[in-house]
């Protein structure tokens, strides 16, 4: 690094610092200004130097400028004569005043204006775009808003983006009319397009409307930003069709130079899956192999969301010492950062037998008959609307504000989100629950359907040993299941959970194999829809027939 440009990015540095210190973080979260580290940056440009042809003259642009990350490891890793031109685009005055000054020797064409608004350029497009777009999530988006984006990225990549998505597809999408034919694209995004509904659209551009070359994606351990959550990818590409049978480079951990693991995966198996993250990981199962799936035997439901835990669930000498009416009480589990145990025992009227005793007030009473019949509960209803409990956004949908969501109580809990710990290989964990507490959304709930209920009945010591199968399933299939994020916080929701492997409980368990196969009417007919799910059902029942006659056989 030359030495003045050295002195640039020293001053750029503290800028930066000084400029973040001026706004509170909600204000930066409003526009997604979060900058690149560094060392990140670099990385970045030493990869896209390896990875462009020697003879390829730069015109570079970055649409999120901030104050010039990409631009100043551009001025340090390329020699001036490779660069043909540069410019950048920033819509926030706090950053760009400051990055015209930073910038005012070099050949930056730099506007402050929204990238959305800005004129495409009709000759010399730029043929290196690089790119850490502002993450900003979906609900930060007025409709009116979306709509706009929509109309832009309809015109300039051909595709509709689903209305969940946030600004960062957006810019990734709309940057496509901007990028010359055959030029190059970085951009360092939230890994989560790749799992999840709304970066359906996303995928499909990357696999149909350019050549994606290389997915690179950290570990959601390692947070690429000190000051935002987010689990990051980099995606590196060619703005021309995608050649026949192409196969896209994979990588995870590590850097983006040096990651810790490289695959190559055909694009056509990238277009039938439905979570790339697990395309990376090596993790999970082959969905092919696994014959049977919880969501077979269990039904599962997210727990309770009472909209403002802190007022509905109360201590239970809480709720006596108020005289609530016992009626209207239910016990619930404390979070599971507060549950020691994995089996819960109930006492003879089925109270939960653990430390933190607590009661969820549940009643639907209309207004009228509840302060005519049960003043002191009245009363307490009083202190939720004195704290506006009823204009939270559960509560306001709820009529009476104060009624509940019914669950039963589930023999069997898993937790909804957690984290790899010290001698922790799974973040989630499975609760045997033979009380009469339910639970809040903090777990998932797991209910047998029909065929395993009647295997439970008929076996008296049959719940402890699902419950111990239910352990054994894999950390890295329920990972592969669900999504990270930032900080390697992983997340499961019921339909995800219900697509992990339960090959692991007809392993433990062979008799249950006999009770699956006599429930096959409402595993493999009753709920397919379409013909494709027929299909795959007729499948997955012959091949659990096969499985069932062999595990039966080992058994005799
Ligand atoms: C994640 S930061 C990246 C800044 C810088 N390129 C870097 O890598 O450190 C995103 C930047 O985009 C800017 N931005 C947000 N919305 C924009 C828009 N519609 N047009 C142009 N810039 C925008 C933000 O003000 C912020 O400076």
């Amino acid at each position: 690094m030359s030495a003045s440009n050295h002195l640039l990015e020293l001053n750029r540095l503290e800028a930066q610092e000084k400029l973040d210190a001026q706004k509170s973080h909600t204000e930066r979260n409003r526009l997604g200004q979060f900058a690149t580290p560094p060392p990140l940056a670099s990385d970045i440009l030493a990869f896209i130097k390896n990875n462009i042809p020697e003879k390829f003259k730069i015109r570079f642009m970055d649409p999120a400028f901030g104050t010039g990350a990409f631009y100043s490891a551009l001025l340090n890793i390329f020699p001036k004569s490779r660069i043909e031109s540069a410019s950048g685009i920033e819509i926030d005055p706090h950053y760009g005043y400051r990055a015209e000054e930073l910038w005012t020797q070099s050949p930056l064409n730099l506007r402050l204006e929204d990238f959305f608004a800005s004129r495409l350029p009709s000759k010399n497009k730029p043929n290196l775009i690089v790119c850490n777009p502002p993450y900003v999530r979906h609900h930060h988006l007025s409709i009116k808003q979306k709509e706009k984006l929509q109309r832009l990225v309809g015109a300039a990549a051909m595709t509709r983006l689903n209305g969940l998505a946030g600004l960062y597809c957006y810019f990734l999408l709309y940057a496509h009319a901007w990028l010359e034919e055959d030029g190059y694209a970085c951009w360092l995004v939230p890994s989560e397009f790749m799992d999840v509904n709304y970066g359906t659209e996303v995928k499909e551009y990357l696999l149909s409307k350019v050549t994606l070359l290389r997915v690179h994606r950290f570990d959601a351990i390692n947070v690429q930003f000190d000051d935002a959550l987010v689990s990051s990818a980099i995606l590196w590409f060619k703005k021309s069709a995608p050649p026949l049978n192409h196969v896209v480079e994979f990588s995870f951990g590590g850097t983006l130079t040096k990651p810790e693991i490289i695959q190559s995966i055909p694009a056509i198996q990238l277009g039938k899956a439905a979570k790339w993250s697990r395309t990376a990981l090596r993790e999970g199962k082959d969905e092919e192999n696994t014959s049977i799936r919880l969501g077979d035997l269990f039904e599962i439901k997210r727990g309770l969301a009472t909209g403002a835990n802190d007022f509905f669930i109360l201590p239970s000498d809480e709720a006596h010492r108020l005289k609530l009416p016992e009626k209207f009480l239910i016990p619930i589990l404390p979070s599971p950062r507060y549950l020691k145990q994995e089996v819960i025992e109930g006492d003879a009227k089925g109270n939960p037998l653990i430390d933190q005793k607590l009661l969820l007030l549940s009643c639907n009473l209309p207004e009228s008959e509840l302060k005519r019949l049960h003043p002191k509960l009245w009363d307490y209803y009083q202190i939720g609307l004195d704290r506006k409990i009823n204009e939270t956004y559960i509560c306001s949908h709820r009529s009476p504000w104060y009624s509940q969501e019914f669950r039963s109580p589930a023999p069997f809990l898993c937790t909804y989100m957690g984290r790899h710990g010290a001698g922790k290989e799974n973040p989630f964990r499975f609760i045997l629950n033979y009380s009469k507490a339910v639970a809040a959304n903090v777990y998932l709930l797991l209910y047998p359907k029909p065929s395993l209920g009647w295997y439970i009945k008929e076996s008296p010591d049959s719940l402890k040993k699902i419950w111990e199968a239910l352990g054994r399933i894999s950390a890295g299939s329920l990972v592969a299941e669900g999504r990270v994020y930032g900080g390697g916080l992983h997340k499961l929701e019921p339909k995800e959970l219900a697509n992990a492997s339960a090959d692991s409980l007809l392993q433990s368990i062979p008799r249950l194999s006999s009770y699956v196969d006599s429930q096959e009417y409402d595993l493999f007919s009753n709920a397919a829809s379409t013909v494709g799910e027929v299909r795959n059902k007729k499948k997955r029942a012959k091949r659990l027939r096969r499985q069932n006659s062999g595990a039966t056989s080992k058994t005799k």
